[in-house]
């Protein structure tokens, strides 16, 4: 069974998941922490959310690396150095390689109900198509965009007035709760993943991996 203790966050933009991670670790009884935020950007809230909170940060920029593998190699080495439990990627704009998912679990979010409309674009695509419910995924990173095992859903409405960034709000509201629920369960009761099916606590049933 994992624990998750130390966590790493990822970010590329505003940050208001991250900082909600940050609120509720300000509480001991929550059971993780903020150890370190990295980036693959400067100048984003994110990072000055982190410094605010006097946590460390770092950047790894894709452009300053020959080779995608490169990069890779660099940004798993940065994480490793803040000897994370867990991962979380949240709202962090890349796919995580083989060097990062291959050492420590990851932690992903999404602001739609996978395996509805996975990307880069999950609100856009949600509204284009039509459906009435939407909402948002946590789930275990694979190397895949967007494909590895769910551990919580939640469902949000679509309201026939909404627009893109309308929505997102909404979504990013139920969001930020989840992941913190989520993340602090993981933390404290730790999970355990048998194919694609997750679970936290020490539930019988499936085989540890
Ligand atoms: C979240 O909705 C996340 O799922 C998506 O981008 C948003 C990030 O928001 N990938 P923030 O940077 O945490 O405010």
């Amino acid at each position: 069974m994992s624990k998750a203790g130390r966590l790493v966050v990822l970010v590329s933009g505003s940050g208001t998941n991250l900082q909600a991670l940050l609120d509720a670790s300000a509480d001991p009884s929550y059971g993780a922490r903020v150890v370190a935020v990295g980036a693959d950007r400067d100048g984003i809230e994110g990072l000055a959310r982190a410094s605010k909170a006097e946590v460390p940060t770092f950047v790894e920029k894709l452009r300053d690396y020959a080779t995608r593998a490169d990069w890779d190699a660099a940004i798993a080495a940065k994480i490793a150095a803040y000897e994370p439990d867990l991962v979380v990627s949240a709202g962090f704009m890349k796919i995580l390689g083989a060097p990062t998912l291959g050492a420590f679990p990851v932690l992903n979010t999404h602001p739609a109900l996978l395996p509805s409309f996975p990307g880069a674009h999950g609100v856009r695509d949600a509204l284009a198509h039509g459906v009435k419910v939407t909402g948002c995924t946590v789930m275990l990173a694979d190397s895949g965009i967007d494909t590895g095992p769910i551990v919580a859903q939640e469902a949000v409405s679509v309201h026939p007035e909404d627009d893109e960034a309308e929505l997102h709000e909404r979504i990013k509201t139920v969001e930020r709760r989840l992941l913190v629920d989520i993340v602090g369960r993981m933390a404290r009761e730790g999970w355990t993943v048998s194919g694609r099916i997750v679970r936290i606590g020490n539930q019988s049933g499936g085989e540890s991996t």
